[in-house]
């Protein structure tokens, strides 16, 4: 992590950074060298007070309602939905680049929903405010989706998810825990149900999220409206089943895809291959296909089980394993990146920071 005298370094203010995706950012402002002038470091008033380490040094978290927008170049919110809803508008009117992890910005039409590799052109002409950061199962999604549909056209999606507590944050993965370690204990105790009901403990659960009356759940709603937004195929033909499983860490996905024409295995493979944030596992056993606790380097997509089906060749599966706060973290800071490369007169603050 670098904090830099050079003014064209931006001024970050980081809210919900003692939160689970919060402390990857963190995490990965420090591991990627990102240039700052100045950090600080926002959370709920329960952690007002709390030392965080910041660039080797010790820093002391501040409650939201004494954070400093005014001075900010940009603004990351990792915080829930009502949170951001409430607080992002004002970081925006302050003049700061504001990029927002929740799902509260998600679907406004003037907001853009940004995976830069696949649709950051939107940001050249955005002249600042807020930009929602997609959802963690739909940035390595869109990723694959993106040169599958260049080659060969894309018809149909269907998606099956098995998704880590960490989806729910650092309570998430308390409750999983110590649900597990009751359930170890004795059969019969009662587990903790505040963030998932019914008790995720040795539990497989399909509903992430909460149920709608259509019989979707809002993480499937997310995930289709998200994918077709990116993709700009408002009619892609997307369904998903999302699966809570008691892992921690790591989300994975089972994804069929029928494309448009006649895939060939070979070709498929090297496509994958050849994209920058995926790596393929394609050997043969032991190494096997990539699970969430093998598959290895974090920042990337692990894909493996390549199969296009016997009886169609248009389809296939992949079987796909990521880190989903390490990936949701890292598009934060693509945005950001990105809003940062702007051309000049498509800025504002960031901008003009360059000249103070
Ligand atoms: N987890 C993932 O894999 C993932 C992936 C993509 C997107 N997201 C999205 O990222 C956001 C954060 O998720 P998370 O998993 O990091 O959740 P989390 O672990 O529960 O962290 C929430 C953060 O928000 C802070 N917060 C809560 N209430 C606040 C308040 N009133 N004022 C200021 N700060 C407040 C918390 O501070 P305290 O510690 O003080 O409570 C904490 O820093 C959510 O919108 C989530 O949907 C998460």
């Amino acid at each position: 992590m670098k904090r830099v005298r050079d003014h064209a370094a931006p001024r970050i203010v980081l809210v919900g950074a003692t939160g689970a995706l919060g402390a990857t950012v963190l995490e990965l402002i420090g591991e990627l060298g990102v240039r700052y002038r100045d950090i600080q470091l926002v959370a709920s008033p329960r952690s007002a007070g709390r030392a965080a380490p910041v660039g080797g040094r010790s820093q002391t978290v501040v409650s939201l309602d004494d954070a400093d927008f005014a001075d900010a170049d940009l603004v990351l919110f990792c915080t829930g939905e009502a949170v951001s809803g409430r607080w992002a508008p004002a970081a925006a009117a302050a003049g700061a680049l504001v990029v927002d992890s929740s799902g509260a910005f998600r679907t406004d039409p003037d907001t853009p929903l940004l995976v830069p590799p696949v649709n950051g052109h939107l940001m050249e002409r955005y002249p600042g405010g807020i930009v929602a950061g997609a959802g963690g199962l739909t940035v390595p999604l869109v990723l694959l989706l993106h040169d599958i549909e260049r080659r060969w056209g894309v018809r149909q999606v269907v998606l099956s998810s098995y998704q880590a507590a960490s989806g729910r944050g650092h309570q998430g993965v308390e409750e999983l825990l110590e649900g597990s370690e009751l359930a170890l204990r004795d059969p019969d105790a009662e587990l903790p149900t505040d963030c998932f009901r019914p008790a995720q403990a040795f539990n497989v659960v399909p509903a992430v999220g909460s149920l709608l009356e259509n019989g979707s759940s809002t993480e499937e709603q997310h995930l289709v409206q998200e994918t077709r937004r990116i993709l700009d195929l408002p009619h892609l033909n997307v369904a998903a089943t999302c699966v809570r499983v008691p892992v921690v860490q790591g989300h994975s996905a089972a994804v069929y895809i029928e494309a448009g024409g006649p895939v060939v295995r070979r070709d498929l493979v090297e496509l994958l291959a050849s994209l920058p944030r995926v790596v393929v596992h394609d050997s043969e056993p032991p190494s096997g296909p990539p699970t969430p606790l093998t598959a290895g380097d974090p920042d990337l997509i692990h894909v493996g089980r390549i199969r296009v089906t016997p009886h169609n060749p248009r389809g296939f599966w992949l079987w796909l394993v990521f880190d989903n706060l390490r990936v949701a973290a890292l598009n934060l800071l693509q945005i950001a990146q990105t809003a940062q490369a702007r051309p000049p007169r498509a800025r504002t603050r960031l901008g003009e920071s360059a000249h103070r």
